[in-house]
Order: C-alpha cells, then structure tokens, then sequence
C-alpha cells in the first residue's frame, strides 16, 4: 500500500514522547510534525525557557550562565511530563542530566534522533542561535560533543536514524512505528473510506 492511501488514523499515546540528540538532530521539525499525526500538543524546551526568561539562548548563557539554562530545562522537562503525553523536543544537552533522564525515565519515554557528523554539521554551520558553536572551532566542539553524548543518547527508549536529505517524515514514520510495537500507542479510530478505492 502506497503512503498515499494509507487510512487516517487517530491515535491514542500514553506517554510523552521526548525527543533527545545533538544540535541540528531535527528534534524541533521532527517533533512538530510527530505531534500533528499524532494529534498532540508539541512543546519544546528551548522555546520555553526563552519565553519563560523573555530572553533568547545565546542573551541567557551570557547574562547568566549555562548553569541557569538548565535549571529551566529541568523545569520545562518536570512540568510537562506531569501534564498530559505530548510531544517534547529537548535541548541536546538536557539527557545528559541523570536527574533528567530518570524522570523521563519514570514517565515519558526517550526517543534519540541520531544523525552522523557531516548531516549535523551541515544543519547547524550557519546559525548563531547556538552558545556552544559559537567560538573559533565550532566543527571541533560538534564533534566532541558527538564522541562524548552519543553512548549517554544511544540509552534512550527508541533510536531512530535522520541520514542527510532524509524527509522528516521518514523520521516521523519510523518513530510512530517505534512507539506502536512499544505499546506506546493506541490506534482509537482509523478511517477506512480511502481504501475502498
Ligand atoms: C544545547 C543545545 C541547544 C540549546 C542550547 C544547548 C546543547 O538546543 O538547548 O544551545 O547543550 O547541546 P538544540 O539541540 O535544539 O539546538
């Protein structure tokens, strides 16, 4: 069957699904459009701590200092796992906390977007909206934080693959597939009309 005929369905999901990985992982495109299928609120982490703090990434590292960021993010991260399952997209530095990853732990279930170097970098080389790549040897610092977070990530619930010139929606695809073998997901209606074609 072809995606294009595949029945609408409604799903039912019984945990936040919190997506974890390296900066330019595609945790923000992914989970949007993960959200939207299935009929979730998407949250993400970053954006809330901005709003929270009225004051960007790079203004909240400077003015105050990492430290201060991630009390935020643990905040967002405590918070919304204790309201309804949603989709989360997390900074690429919040799963390295183990208190962080005990309580998605406990209640959400982790979901990595792991992508190599070279599709990364490519995504992530011309913004600045981004503290740490943005001193004298970005590509140096990436890989670095590659070496030492990838085997922390590569703990999470799920691990699904974003190859350079990947659609998000392949991504999204292997993750729903991930969550419905986990019994994460309940399918709550299906709408045939489009196969009886
Ligand atoms: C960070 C990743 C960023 C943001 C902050 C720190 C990290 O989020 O939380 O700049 O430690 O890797 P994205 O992964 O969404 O870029």
């Amino acid at each position: 069957m072809s995606p294009m005929s595949e029945p609408i369905r409604t799903y039912g999901l019984n945990r936040t699904v919190v997506l974890v990985g390296l900066m330019g992982a595609g945790k923000s495109s992914v989970g949007r459009r993960l959200a939207d299928r299935l009929g979730v609120r998407f949250v993400d982490s970053d954006f809330e701590i901005e709003a929270a703090a009225d004051m960007t990434i790079p203004e909240i590292f400077e003015r105050f200092d990492e430290q201060y960021f991630r009390d935020g993010e643990r905040r967002v991260i405590s918070r919304l796992l204790n309201e309804e399952p949603c989709v989360l997209a997390t900074g690429g530095g919040a799963f390295l906390s183990n208190e962080n990853r005990k309580m998605i732990g406990n209640s959400g279930i982790s979901v990595w977007i792991k992508a190599d170097l070279e599709t990364l970098w490519e995504r992530v080389k011309d913004k600045t909206s981004r503290p740490l790549l943005n001193g004298d040897d970005p590509k140096g610092v990436l890989t670095k934080l590659l070496e030492t977070r990838n085997p922390i990530y590569e703990t999470a619930d799920i691990v699904v693959s974003s190859a350079s010139g990947d659609p998000h929606e392949v991504v999204v695809n292997a993750i729903i597939e991930a969550l419905d073998k986990a019994d994460h997901l309940s399918v709550i209606a299906k709408n045939e009309e489009q196969n009886e074609h």
